[in-house]
């Protein structure tokens, strides 16, 4: 069996998820790693603790590789939302932001402009659909501009953001802070678009919560203030002696301790079979799975928040019925798992997402326009 047929038999059971973009049920091979891990954490051997801890290392150098970065500029993190604390609690100057992105760029700029004492302003877009454009940016540009922060992807319509574009766009001096967490692990792209990059290991990548990352490229670390330096944050490995040293030259100054090596264990076994499978291969599939799901909602008349061009979604499509709550108890019904919310239900299909999933799917809808099961 190839690695990427393999990859895609350990879907096994997938049958109605349509919920990657909230979670994903943790991989077979991700299953297996922690459990063997525990095992051997549970147990006296220093040794063998050891083996387990490499594996952040191993991890860090799997996602330097997918992001075409060196190992140094790459950091373990607990969540995409704590990366992306460090990127802007450190800043200063104006940041374009889209208002309606996730919390995790909304909220987190607004506290950091607020705990600035002035040295950080959010630049606020509302761009039409909810779509950061380089259009959109490019309104917003001017010279107090010191960097953008977008979703590659938006979680609520499956945009996916132009980087190379937005990058063209912002020229080389201000920062492009990406928040991956839609599209890490699915999508093809060339990241070093990007200055920083946060994602997360709990959706796409099937490894559960904690297994989240960031990138920080060399001029993102000239910029960024490692405000949130802890004592991993230093060149020396354990305690000093003496004056407290400066935050390290490499993206460790970003952390703040010891990561949780149980979860380095659950990511590196999740990237090594992605990098097995190969990126483009997953993302070819899941590319496909998304057009079979615009061919099912257009076959309804249901009408969609994504766009139809490949090259700006991934794997969300967003369903905006007249009556969403009445079609998410019809999903629901058909065994269907989505997210209902704000007004659109949202699907998303993954690499392994199977035919008997989008009949099922094409099925629900058929239930859906059945005038008395509306009523219902
Ligand atoms: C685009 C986006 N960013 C960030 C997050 C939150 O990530 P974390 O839980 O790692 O902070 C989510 C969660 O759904 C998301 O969709």
């Amino acid at each position: 069996m190839s690695a990427l047929d393999e990859y895609l038999a350990s879907f096994a059971g997938e049958t109605g998820y349509l919920n990657w973009a909230a979670f994903g049920p943790l991989s077979p091979a991700v299953r297996g790693a922690v459990q063997d891990a525990v095992e051997v954490l549970s147990g006296f051997s220093m040794r063998e603790h050891q083996s387990v801890n490499a594996r952040v290392g191993r991890a860090t150098a799997g996602l330097a590789e997918l992001l075409g970065a060196e190992r140094a500029d790459v950091v373990l993190r607990p969540s995409s939302t704590d990366a992306l604390q460090h990127a802007l609690y450190g800043l200063s100057g104006t940041v374009i932001a889209a208002a309606g992105e996730f919390p995790s760029i909304s909220l987190t700029l607004r506290r950091a402009a607020d705990a600035s004492h002035g040295a950080l302003a959010p630049r606020w877009i509302e761009p039409d659909h909810g779509w950061v454009t380089t259009d959109a940016v490019a309104q917003a540009l001017d010279d107090d501009v010191t960097a953008v922060a977008v979703s590659h992807v938006d979680y609520r319509t499956g945009y996916r953001a132009d980087l190379p574009a937005l990058r063209e766009l912002i020229g080389p001096e201000r920062l492009l802070i990406v928040d991956a967490v839609q599209s890490f692990g699915i999508v093809d792209e060339d990241w070093r678009a990007a200055d920083v990059i946060a994602g997360h290991g709990y959706k796409w990548l099937r490894a559960g919560r904690g297994t989240a990352f960031a990138r920080f490229s060399s001029l993102a670390r000239e910029r960024i203030r490692p405000v949130l330096s802890g004592i991993t944050g230093i060149d020396s490995d354990g305690p000093f002696t003496g004056a407290v040293p400066s935050p390290a030259v490499s993206a460790r100054a970003y952390t703040t301790s010891v990561p949780d090596h149980l979860a380095g264990v659950r990511l590196s076994a999740a990237l090594d079979q992605l990098r097995a499978a190969g990126v483009p291969a997953v993302a070819q599939r899941v590319t496909a799975n998304v057009d079979e799901i615009l061919a099912v909602a257009e076959r309804h008349g249901i009408r969609v928040a994504t766009p139809t061009d490949p090259r700006r979604r991934a794997g969300i499509v967003s369903l905006v019925p007249d009556d969403p709550e009445g079609l998410g108890r019809a999903l629901g019904d058909g065994g269907i798992s989505a997210t209902v919310r704000a007004g659109a239900v949202r699907v998303a299909a993954h690499a392994g997402t199977g035919a008997e999933t989008l009949r099922m799917l094409d099925d629900a809808l058929t239930a859906f326009g059945h005038p008395t099961f509306t009523r219902a």
